[in-house]
Order: structure tokens, then C-alpha cells, then sequence
């Protein structure tokens, strides 16, 4: 897996010599059951350091060593709190540190301590010096750290590094890595076995599209299949995006690094699923070939679809691959994409909704989300807006008229696609994190993929 950011480096053997960090609410730091010496606590009131959420006070020792590290918790509630403390490992000075202590959950400290301290070095000369954490993961903390790493890299690397070629590469190295059978379908080959909505989304590009599908696992266990968005560059197409909102498009194959960094953990973890990942890997590109507004395509499924705007290229990719993934009636079907910019005005960047209408399986992703700091929030495939999608002359249109409910819309396109899979959720997320956050620095980011993964071993384990 180490073609990307090695979690390795975050972390060393337990040492009696590492820093010690103390974590403290305002509360503790009051009280007397911390451990402090007199000396820590008056450095504490002389440097202002009160316990405050995010607080940070180093505490000089012997010799110009730092003594120990003060953090603070704040109350010790609100969002986000069991990751507040990752900031540390990107903060700190080089050393080896330690956690005071054990607060009965050392996997999801240590990563949060990667996750914080991850750093995209691929194009520096002079590579980060990260601070250790003298700690290292356990088998599962490291897969999942991994998968977090490879998604952010994907999303990281430049499109002139990261086109539908260079995804096809690192699709077929995760695949290597677990043994997995990889079958790829690219150019021409896209419009003999139909997919006409991915050909056409991807065409224009000097690099053909393709689609990507990886099948691992024993065939009597149950069909998980993930499908990504795999848009290594979305300028719009005709439909031309302003520069501002053209300058992060590199981060339009989010959803397919989201679903190949899940894929990590699920076969790392040899979970008992037969996976299926399919990724339509493309570049929505301007060219004298490329599709136009008011064309209407023809879709695997079989129904024709009228163009409103070739920037709503993700749902094509999609409805082909949905369509594809639904063939053989899995009992999971996932999918992930950077799909609008309507789902950011409705939630934000950071809180990505997800459609299903599996009550169970939202219950379960709603259940995990919140204590591993991963969060997601269920919205509505609300069906009395699939008239939105009316066409005057096709089957359907893939955008709707008012510009209403964007993310609904887009969501209910999808649902077009799907008809024999037993569950099916889509996640429209933003792969970015805009502002830096204690457990990340501004840059592509894993969504949802973490819950996922803990709501498919909590199903494995019964
Ligand atoms: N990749 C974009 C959506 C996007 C934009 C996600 C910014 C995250 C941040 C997608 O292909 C797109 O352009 N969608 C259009 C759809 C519209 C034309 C119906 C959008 O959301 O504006
Ligand atoms: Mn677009
Ligand atoms: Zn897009």
C-alpha cells in the first residue's frame, strides 16, 4: 500500500522516556485526581493555561527537555471532541509522546493522532517532520488509518498526476494489494458493452474514460457493492464552470477515492462480504466531441436521458455504473460521490447527507457516526419530487427545473438506476476539508467511510 502517506511514521514503540500528555477538562485540571506536581500546576496558572478546549502548554523540564504536554478539553463535550486532541501531532515539536492515560479507547486516540498528523508531502523536497506517538495501532486502527491515507492522497494529487489513467493505476494497485480480480472497460469498449452515459461524460477527454470494477471475497457470502464518482476533473464540460468554482475540481473523484479506501478496510480486515467495487473513472472535459446541452443519451439501464447541463456529469457516471452494480442483486449497494453543490448548501462541508430506504441500515450508519467523530446526516429521497425530473421529449431529464432541492433531485435521479438491489444508500459528499480542523489540515478528506466500515464489521461480528 506505501506507493501513498505511510502511517508508519506517526507512530513508535511504547517508551519510558516519551512525553507524557496530560488531557484535561477545565474541571480536572481543578481537581486533584490529575497527578499534577505543584510545579506543572503553577506553570499552568503563570502561562494561562486553563483547560481551555484546544489549549495547549508546553511544560518546560531539566536540561531544556519539555517536562510534559498540557491539553485542554474545555467541558469535555460538544462535536468533535473525541478527536480534539489530534492537533498535537501536527503541533508538536519532533519527539516521542505519550497519553497520560488510557482512557479506554487507545484505537480511535491513535487515530485520531495519524489523522491530525497526516501531511500530503508527494510534491515537497523537505518532507514533514511529524511528532510519534509512542503507541502503535493495532491491525485494525492501522487498516483504517491506511484507508483514510489513500483516499486523502487520491484526492490530494493533481489531476495532470491523477487522471482516469492514473486512477486505473492505483485501482489496480488496491487490488493487488488483496488479491483481488480487476476488469476494466475503457474507450470504445464503453459503448460495445453499454455505457453510454459514461462514454459520453468522459469522451472529450484525451484520456479515454473507463469504467474500473474489482470483485474479491467467497462467492456464499453477501454481496456488498460500492460504486464511486471517478471525475478526475470536472471543468463542466460545455457548460463551463466559473475559475472559482473549477479550482478544487481535482477533488471530483472523491467518491470513488472514498469507496477505494473503504475497499482497503474491508479486505484488510477480510471481512466476510463478497465485494464488488466499481468506479467510473472520467474526465468531463471540453472538446469539439463532447456532449452538449439538450443531447439526449442513451443509459445501460435502457432509458433515455435528456441533458439539461453537462456539469451535472456525476449522476451519468453513476446511473451506468448503479445500473451495472444492480444486475446481479446485491444485498448492499453503496455509493459515494461529489455529486452537488446543493448538499453543501444545505449541510456544509463537513456534514455529508446519505439517501436509503433501509431504515435499518441508516439506523446502524446513525449509531456509529457519532462516537467515532465520522459524522453523517440521513435526508429524504422524497418521491413527489421525481416530477422534477420530467422531460419533454426523453425518459428523463437528469437535472431538475426549478433548481429546488438540488441533492434530492440528483439523489431520486440515481434511484432511477436502481430496482433489484436489497439496500441501496447514497452518499453525497465533498471529500474536502475547506478549513482545518484538530483531526485534519486543509485538503481532500475521508467521509462516511469510517462508520461504514464499523457498521459492516458490527454486522460481520454477529
Ligand atoms: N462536482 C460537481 C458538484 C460539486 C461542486 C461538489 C462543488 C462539490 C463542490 C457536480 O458535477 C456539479 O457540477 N453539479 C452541479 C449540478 C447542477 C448543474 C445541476 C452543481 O451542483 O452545481
Ligand atoms: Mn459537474
Ligand atoms: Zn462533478
Amino acid at each position: 500500500m506505501h506507493l501513498y502517506t505511510n502511517p508508519k511514521s506517526h507512530f513508535a514503540a511504547r517508551s519510558k522516556t516519551a512525553t507524557p500528555i496530560y488531557l484535561l477538562t477545565k474541571h480536572e485540571l481543578k481537581g486533584k485526581q490529575h497527578g499534577l506536581g505543584k510545579t506543572v500546576l503553577a506553570w499552568a496558572q503563570t502561562t494561562g493555561f486553563a483547560g481551555e478546549s484546544g489549549q495547549v502548554c508546553l511544560v518546560p523540564g531539566d536540561h531544556g527537555k519539555i517536562e510534559c504536554v498540557l491539553f485542554g478539553l474545555g467541558s469535555g463535550s460538544g462535536d468533535g471532541k473525541a478527536m480534539a486532541h489530534a492537533k498535537l501531532a501536527r503541533t508538536l515539536p519532533k519527539a516521542k509522546y505519550s497519553f497520560s492515560e488510557d482512557r479506554g479507547n487507545a484505537g480511535l486516540d491513535q487515530i485520531a493522532w495519524a489523522l491530525g498528523g497526516y501531511s500530503f508531502d508527494r510534491y515537497r523536497a523537505r518532507k514533514h517532520k511529524t511528532p510519534q506517538l509512542a503507541s502503535k495501532p493495532d491491525a485494525d486502527a492501522h487498516r483504517i488509518i491506511e484507508g483514510v491515507f489513500f483516499t486523502r492522497d487520491l484526492i490530494n494529487t493533481p489531476a495532470s498526476d491523477m487522471g482516469p489513467d492514473k486512477l486505473e493505476t492505483a485501482f489496480r494497485m488496491l487490488a493487488r494489494n488483496h488479491q483481488a480480480k480487476v476488469k476494466v472497460i475503457k474507450g470504445d469498449a464503453l459503448i460495445k458493452q453499454n455505457f453510454p452515459m459514461v462514454h459520453a461524460v468522459g469522451r472529450a477527454s484525451v484520456t479515454a474514460p473507463r469504467v474500473l470494477d474489482l470483485k474479491w471475497g467467497k462467492a456464499n457470502h453477501p454481496k456488498v457493492t460500492l460504486v464511486g464518482k471517478g471525475v478526475t476533473f470536472d471543468t463542466g464540460g460545455l457548460n463551463i464552470k466559473p475559475g472559482s468554482s473549477m479550482a478544487l475540481m481535482k477533488k471530483d473523484m472523491g467518491g470513488a477515492a472514498n469507496v477505494m479506501g473503504l475497499a482497503h478496510m474491508i479486505m484488510d480486515a477480510k471481512l466476510p462480504v463478497r465485494l464488488r467495487l466499481i468506479v467510473g473513472a472520467v474526465e468531463n472535459s471540453i472538446a469539439g466531441n463532447a456532449f452538449r446541452p439538450g443531447d439526449v443519451l442513451a443509459s445501460r439501464k435502457g432509458l433515455s436521458v435528456e441533458i439539461g447541463n453537462t456539469d451535472a456529469e456525476g449522476r451519468l457516471v453513476l446511473g451506468d455504473l448503479l445500473a451495472l452494480g444492480d444486475e446481479e442483486k446485491p444485498q448492499l449497494m453503496i455509493d459515494m460521490a461529489t455529486l452537488t453543490g446543493a448538499a453543501r448548501v444545505a449541510l456544509g462541508p463537513d456534514l455529508p447527507p446519505f439517501y436509503t430506504d433501509d431504515d435499518q441500515f441508516a439506523a446502524e450508519l446513525v449509531d456509529q457516526a457519532q462516537s467515532i467523530n465520522d459524522p453523517l446526516w440521513r435526508m429524504p429521497l422524497w418521491a413527489p419530487y421525481q416530477s422534477m425530473l420530467a422531460s419533454k421529449i426523453a425518459d428523463v431529464n437528469h437535472i431538475s427545473s426549478g433548481g429546488f432541492a438540488g441533492s434530492v433531485t440528483a439523489a431520486l435521479f440515481l434511484s432511477r438506476f436502481v430496482e433489484k438491489a436489497e439496500s441501496w444508500t447514497h452518499f453525497d459528499i465533498f471529500g474536502w476539508t475547506p478549513s482545518e480542523k484538530p483531526w485534519a489540515p486543509v485538503g481532500g478528506e475521508a467521509q462516511c467511510i469510517r462508520t461504514l466500515y464499523a457498521v459492516l464489521k458490527n454486522r460481520a461480528s454477529r
